[in-house]
């Protein structure tokens, strides 16, 4: 695989960190040139990556193109650029469908979307990808875990989870300054609260048949402390007001 990538930001770094910290990292890669210095970073680093003096560039040496620009300017980026039949486009740019891709790559004849997370750098979290595709789900199956999913609209259901991680970690920040407030210093606390969390987070996969709300029991002994935080946040109607924020991301998402 000839593999290029037109957009050098946050997630193509990641992508390529990630790939180039595989035992076998041999897979060529070729970045168009903006931004310019993360590009030319990432090829002082990494054997096998190269930068190419423009973005039609990269569409002309390589088989395998990941488009990773912002949406705001896919259409005038790639309006520019003249694709081959026989690319293989891959879309890693959340908010448009794979048919506003596949139009504006045509006549490419093979468009994948993915969405891959920054974890992706150090081998960890998920990577969905739409329609199947096993040479894709290859690659980012050796970068954490891959999904392949058949049908666009669950793709961009799963796409939703991805919009609750700053909300997990005010949950955790909330705990924090709570206890600072009564007097735990800032490290010890923190360090506490990592430590717990990071057990928690291995829970669902030690327990593979347990579903979410099974573990939340097994730690919510009646009458005791688990069960009443739950209980009063649960009156209050905080899950309600996360699983509506949830539909309001999925409205963004799949513009329904
Ligand atoms: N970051 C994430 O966690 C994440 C996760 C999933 C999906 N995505 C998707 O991945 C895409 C990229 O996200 P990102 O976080 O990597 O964004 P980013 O860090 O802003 O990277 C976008 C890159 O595109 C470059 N660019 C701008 N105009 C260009 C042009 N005409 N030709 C070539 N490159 C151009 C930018 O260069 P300049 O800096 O010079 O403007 C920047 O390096 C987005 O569509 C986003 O929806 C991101």
């Amino acid at each position: 695989m000839k593999l290029g990538f037109i957009g050098t930001g946050a997630l193509t770094s990641a992508i390529v960190a990630g790939l180039k910290s595989l035992a076998d990292n041999s897979v060529s890669i070729l970045l168009s040139p903006r931004n310019a210095e993360i590009a030319a970073g990432l090829a002082s680093r990494y054997p096998d990556v190269r930068v190419a003096g423009d973005n039609q560039a990269v569409l002309d040496n390589c088989d395998t193109v990941m488009l990773a620009v912002r949406p705001q300017v896919a259409h005038e980026v790639l309006s520019e650029l003249r694709f081959r039949p026989d690319h293989h486009v891959v879309s890693l740019i959340a908010t448009l469908s794979r048919e506003e891709i596949a139009d504006m790559s045509a006549p490419a004849e093979k468009v994948t979307k993915a969405l891959p997370m920054p974890m992706i750098a150090y081998g960890q979290g998920a990577t969905i990808i739409c329609p199947p595709e096993p040479s894709i789900a290859a690659l980012f199956g050796k970068l954490g875990k891959a999904i392949e999913v058949e049908d666009e609209s669950e793709f961009d259901a799963l796409s939703v989870v991805t919009a609750t991680y700053a909300t997990y970690f005010k949950y955790l920040d909330t705990i924090h300054g709570w206890l600072k407030d009564h007097g735990v210093g800032e490290a010890r606390g923190r360090d506490y609260i990592a430590a717990l969390f990071k057990a928690l987070a291995h829970a669902p996969e030690a327990a593979p048949e347990a579903g979410f709300m099974h573990l939340a029991e097994e730690y919510a002994t009646r009458g005791g402390i688990n069960e009443q935080v739950l209980r009063e946040l649960t009156d209050r109607k905080l899950f309600d007001a996360f699983a509506q924020s949830l539909d309001g991301v999925h409205r963004r998402i799949s513009k329904t």
